[in-house]
Formats: C-alpha cells, structure tokens, sequence
C-alpha cells in the first residue's frame, strides 16, 4: 500500500509491481505519469469512494485506451450518541451509498472493480489496555468490541451486494497494526495492511489483544547538564500526526527511569532528562527515545541502522535520505 501517486510512481519505478493505493488521486497529470508503467504490466489500484473518482479516472482511461483498477474504501466508523468512532475518509456508509457508486461503475467503461478497502482505524490506532488509564480503557475495549462486530459485519454485505451486483472481486483489504488480531478473523477479508507495526512504536505498547517487541529506537546525545540530575540532548522532538494527546510524544527507552520534563517534553532543539539512577552519564553520551506511530522517525533521519545482537547489519535510506517528500 502506498500513500501519493508521486510515491507510487518512485515505488514502481524501483521494482515494486503490485501497488494499492490507500487514498484517492486526483491530479490528472499525476494520474497520467503513471500510465506507461502499467502499460508495461505493473499493478497498481487506484482508491475511490465518490462519482468524482470515478469520472477521472475513467476519462483518463478512455483517452489513453487504458483500464484502471479501482478499489472502493468502505468507511469503517461507528456513530453513537454524542460520539463518532472512527476516522472521516470515505463516503460510502451504507449498502445504499455503496449501490449509487456501483451503478456509476457500470456508466465507466475504463474502470475495473478490484475490490473494497475498509480502514478500521478506531480499532487499529487507538490502545485499549493502558495501565494508567484502566477506566478509560474499559471504555475503549467496549467500544472497539461493539465497533468490529457493527464494521465486519458491513464489510461483509458490502463484498455480498458487489458480487450480487455482478462484479467478480479478489481485494478485501482491512486492517492496521493495531487490528490485525480482528481483521484476519473476518473470512472474507482477503489482505491486511500494517506500517506502524513494523517499526513497534510506543503507541502500540497498550493493546490487549497482542504485545510486540519494540524494534525502533533513536538516540540523542547529551550536551549539557543545567543540573545535577538533568541531562539536556540536543534536538529530539520527533512528535507523530494526528490529535495531539500527549501519547504522540516520544518516550525515553534508555536508561530505564529517566524521564522528559512536562513543561518542554521532546523539543526540536533540545530535550532535557531527569536522571538518578546508577548509570554514570557524561556530555556526549547518548540517550535512547521511542517515536510513538510511525512516520515521524522517516521524516527526520536519512538513514535507519537496522541491528540484530549488538551489531549494525545494514543501513537503508528513508525517503528523506532518498531525497523524496511526496507531500
Ligand atoms: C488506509 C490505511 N490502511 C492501513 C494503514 C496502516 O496502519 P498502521 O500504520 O497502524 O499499521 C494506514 C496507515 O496510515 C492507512 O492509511
């Protein structure tokens, strides 16, 4: 799965061959760079929920007598009173809305309906055993409990009203890190997606129904000391996207018991620690961070060192150290 149709385009062009979109396109000249490699038989579908997805794509197909693969994002949210569950993406909510893009499908004759993706991200972002937070995440569980019997259940009549309505689809795709456990339980789900898990983020430290080991750390290193027990690194502050709750902060990994100070966290250009335990720390020395979802370390650092025992067994590039920004 990939995000841009500039990323897209740098994926195949990098031998990747069978790409999802998880968001819709919308840039005809974008859309067109794309054309010559899935000409030459690369794989990439493209990411629709409105007529205006569709009537793009399509007239860009016709006029460049090439068909598209299109996959339909299912929206995956809950509403109760008071609260929407769930993230704002897709249009399509029900069997009806889902029928209308259906019937527009079939006035697009340079499209082609692989299959639908629904993106739970209620489930899949949000932690649900936090031990400092037990009551709300009783909550949490509850309602993540009542989401996922509601959301697979419409995943499910949404593939049995497209194979109904004639369409022969092989991509259902669901899932992120945090729901992976859930989403491989419905049948019918024939892929899942996860990014964040890779990396085993912070965020992902409280879930109940799985436990990773971290696998990303980042150091800073520490150029002063105001005083005696605070140890102040320079940069740090690597902060996720999204609603910014505290837990889109890093957290210090190592020494254990060393702690960032409320009032400045992890800064762009310094962060302090408050340290009084038994490890005698000097100017120079590192001290180890977790970044809490998944990109934010990619966006900052141009190479990862990736480790296995206490060796550095390779370096790869992120994008930002292949000189990419796809937005
Ligand atoms: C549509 C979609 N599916 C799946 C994922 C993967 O989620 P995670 O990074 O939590 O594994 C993302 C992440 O942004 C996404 O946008």
């Amino acid at each position: 799965m990939c995000f841009t149709a500039d990323e897209a385009l740098f994926l195949l062009e990098n031998d990747f061959d069978d790409l999802l979109m998880g968001y819709p396109v919308v840039d005809k000249g974008q859309i067109e760079s794309l054309i010559p490699h899935l000409k030459a038989g690369k794989e990439l579908v493209f990411m629709v929920d409105l007529v205006e997805h569709l009537q793009l794509l399509d007239s860009i197909g016709q006029s460049s007598e090439f068909t598209f693969d299109v996959c339909i994002d299912i929206d995956m949210s809950s509403t109760y009173p008071g609260l929407h569950f769930g993230v704002r993406r897709s249009s399509i909510r029900n069997e009806a809305s889902l029928q209308l893009l259906l019937n527009a499908l079939n006035g697009c004759p340079a499209l082609k309906l692989r299959g639908i993706m629904g993106y739970e991200a209620q489930v899949a972002g949000l932690g649900d055993a936090n031990p400092n937070q037990k009551l709300k995440s009783r909550v949490i569980q509850y309602l993540k409990k009542r989401s996922v019997n509601e959301f697979s259940e419409r995943r499910k009549k949404a593939v049995d009203l497209i194979r109904k309505n004639g369409f022969e689809i092989d991509l259902v795709n669901g899932g992120g890190t945090g729901s992976i456990e859930s989403t491989i339980e419905e049948p019918w789900v024939s892929e899942v997606t996860a990014g964040s898990g890779f990396y085993a983020p912070h965020l992902f430290d409280y879930y109940i129904r799985f436990r990773h080991l971290p696998a990303a750390a980042y150091a800073v290193q520490i150029v002063r000391r105001p005083s005696k027990n605070i140890y102040t690194c320079l940069g740090g502050g690597y902060i996720a996207s999204g609603g910014i709750e505290a837990e889109k902060a890093p957290i210090i990994y190592l020494p254990e018991k060393a702690r960032l100070d409320k009032n400045e966290g992890a800064g762009e250009v310094q962060t302090p620690v408050f340290y009084d335990g038994n490890i005698n720390l000097n100017i120079g020395d590192p001290i180890f961070l977790r970044h809490s979802k998944a990109g934010e370390l990619c966006e900052r650092f141009n190479e990862l060192y990736l480790i296995s025992g206490n060796e550095i067994v390779d370096v790869v590039p992120t994008y930002r150290g292949e000189g990419k920004c796809f937005l």
